[in-house]
């Protein structure tokens, strides 16, 4: 605004700027905004430092989410004390001398800029000993002192106060459970990527996270990513020209709500990658339901002279020389592990059609009676379930609210709920049963998705997943109140699943945060948390999934004051977890059962995300479809 109303004022009036070149420290501090955002960019980078050392243990200490402190250590080859100055300098490195070194570069270093631009945002100490020397050395980057230092072979990085020179940067630092969150899962990356090296996390003193070297890659990723993932996924193994493929691929039904267990790492390098991704997801195109995630760790090695890794400031990018024979292999590696599973998964049903999302084994069964009484108590008191006056309009030009007009007697009697169908006359005008109920009587379920049912318009066709999400979603939202805490139902026999250490960070920092949505989590053991309670509302909410999906939202929400505000959402994520799945294949009397609770839902005609839930097909319309009556 103010630039447009001053530009005609101010044009010719300035003097023309000069061109000049920019200070050194501030050359860095800028090119340090694209290298380090936040801790766990620190961490990151100087885990890689320290594996291009050839470390075989890497420690990493933190303080206060890594905000405080960060101290990575190693037992690599150290520094030479002649090149410690060296070290600090932008654009020196010991890793690449030029551009035929570049395109073959096998370490994951070799611009010369990640300690220079770490020292340019925040104050960086450097203590090493290569094998040969008598001591190790300590040099200050900001004042340049080098002095003798006590140290076994190796390195030793500090890195205190990030950004307390540029507090604008500091501000966009989340609380510290959630940064803390961030640097675990930096180095959890690095932990799948080399399992033949053991790490170590500290926070605050305590041990957060600890891999010690693996037996393989399989055990490492085993320890990284769960018991949980390695039973529900399978291994894959292939090479094709220069490209080798392995790792493990979720199975379909083990599918998630959150694209949080998806790695991808090329010659050991974690990348978040579109080309790689995309060949993954068709991979499963068939067998996934559009928003669901599937969860994978896959390590792609290629001749480093086939892939560029210069691409992006922090190297999560990367670029191949020939994409589309990289996507083929990947594509094709990941169905046919699949391929291999879904032989395995249905002996006696067959594969329902569209989309594949089974309900978690063991979860309990939906029950639309239980859930229609806890919506709908009006019913109850023989009171009509529904009111013209409520929510309910037909959408747009399907009739209006006049066609339910004096449909405010009770519903008919139970045992006239849709048993039978196929014996239904095919009359127009004597269509049985469906006076009472504006949305009519259920007929069929189609694709796993779609709930089809008759009213006195003609055809009405229910998105399952979407209209029960919101009748939950408006149940939890009633539940809560105004802040008030959501009622819990304490377990008999708690919930035990596995977690990553930034899941538990999280849980324990937002231990009433948990409380005040009914779910009383708790640590249980290391990599282990267990739920105490659950939301009373959510009878069938699988716990661990649910858990999960509250604890990324709320390490993206970050502080409690913030939670406050995104509540909604967080009731959100839950619905979707209470929510009937996509691909449940329900009987009648269930279909007949959401009907009714979308009858005496608010808002149930379009989804928590603001689709539409069911839509409504006339007689006419029908009739245009098949030109009867031209
Ligand atoms: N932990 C370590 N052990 C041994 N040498 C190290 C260690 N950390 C840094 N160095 C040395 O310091 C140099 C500079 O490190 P820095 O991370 O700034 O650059 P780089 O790793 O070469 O490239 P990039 O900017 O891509 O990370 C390295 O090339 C390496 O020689
Ligand atoms: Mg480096």
């Amino acid at each position: 605004m103010k630039l447009v109303s001053s530009a005609p004022q101010s044009a010719g009036a300035d003097p023309v700027r000069r061109i000049r070149e920019l200070p050194d420290e501030l050359v860095s501090q800028i090119a340090a905004g694209e290298v380090v955002e936040r801790p766990a960019s620190v961490v990151r980078e100087l885990v890689d430092n320290a594996l291009d050392a050839g470390a075989s243990q890497v420690t990493v200490r933190l303080a206060a989410g890594g905000v405080r402190s960060i101290t990575v250590e190693d037992d690599g080859t150290g520094i030479a004390v002649e090149d410690l100055p060296l070290a600090l300098r932008r654009h020196a490195t010991s890793k690449i001398a030029s551009l035929a070194e570049l395109e073959s570069v096998r370490t994951m270093g070799f611009r010369g800029e990640a300690l220079a631009a770490i020292a340019s945002v925040a104050e960086v100490m450097l203590t090493t000993r290569t094998r040969d020397a008598p001591h190790a050395w300590r040099l200050h980057a900001r004042s340049g002192e080098l002095a003798p230092a006590a140290r076994a072979a190796g390195t030793t990085v500090e890195v205190q106060e990030l950004f307390f020179s540029t507090p604008a940067r500091r501000k966009f630092l989340k609380t510290d459970a959630t940064e803390l969150a961030h640097c675990l899962e930096a180095v959890r990356r690095h932990a799948l990527a080399r399992p033949d090296v053991g790490f170590a996390v500290w926070h605050e003193g305590r041990l957060a996270a600890q891999w010690r070297p693996a037996d393989g890659a399989p055990q490492r990723w085993a320890d990284v990513l769960g018991a949980e993932f390695v039973a529900a996924s399978r291994g894959l193994q292939l090479e094709r020209g220069p490209l080798v493929v392995h790792g493990r691929v979720g199975q379909p039904e083990a599918a998630r709500s959150r694209a949080d267990l998806q790695y991808l790492f090329v010659n050991g390098r974690y990348v978040r990658d579109r080309l790689l991704a995309h060949a993954v997801r068709s991979a499963y195109e068939d067998q996934l339901h559009g928003s669901r995630q599937p969860a994978y760790a896959l390590f792609l090695a290629i001749t480093p002279e086939l892939v560029d890794v210069n691409v992006h400031p922090t190297k999560i990018e990367v670029r191949f020389r020939d994409g589309r024979a990289v996507h083929q292999t990947l594509r094709h590696a990941v169905e046919e592990a699949l391929a291999g599973s879904r032989a395995l998964v249905s002996p006696v049903s067959p594969a329902p059609a569209v989309p594949v999302t089974v309900m978690p084994q063991g979860s309990a069964p939906w029950q639309p009676g239980l859930a229609l009484a806890d919506v709908a108590p009006a019913a109850q008191e023989g009171a009509p379930r529904w009111q013209v006056e409520g929510p309910w309009r037909t959408p747009q030009g399907s009739g209006g609210i006049d066609a339910w007009a004096g449909l405010r007697e009770p519903p008919p009697a139970a045992g006239d709920d849709g048993k039978g169908t196929a014996g239904w006359p095919l009359g127009r005008e004597d269509r049985p049963g469906t006076a009472g109920w504006p949305l009519g009587r259920a007929v069929a379920q189609i694709g796993g998705v779609y709930v089809l049912a008759e009213n006195a318009q003609g055809l009405v066709v229910v998105d399952m997943h979407a209209a029960h999400e919101r009748i939950v979603y408006e149940r939890l939202k009633r539940a809560a109140g105004a802040g008030a805490a959501l009622p819990a139902q304490p377990l008999l026999i708690p919930v035990s699943f596995a977690a990553t250490a930034a899941e538990i960070a999280i849980a324990e920092a937002e231990h009433e945060a948990l409380l005040a949505l009914g779910l009383d989590v708790g640590v249980l053991a290391a990599g282990t948390l267990v739920a105490r309670s659950r939301p009373a509302a959510l009878p069938d909410a699988d716990l661990a999934e649910l858990t999960r999906s509250v604890l990324a939202d709320l390490s993206e929400a970050g502080s409690t004051r913030v939670v406050q505000r995104a509540r909604d959402e967080l009731l959100a994520t839950m619905a979707c977890h209470g929510a009937v799945r996509a691909s449940r294949r329900l009987t009648i009397e269930e279909m007949n059962a959401l009907l009714r609770e979308m009858e005496a839902t608010e808002r149930a005609d379009t989804c928590n995300h603001g689709r539409p839930t069911w839509r409504q097909v006339t007689m006419k319309e029908l009739d245009a479809l098949f030109l009867r009556g031209r």
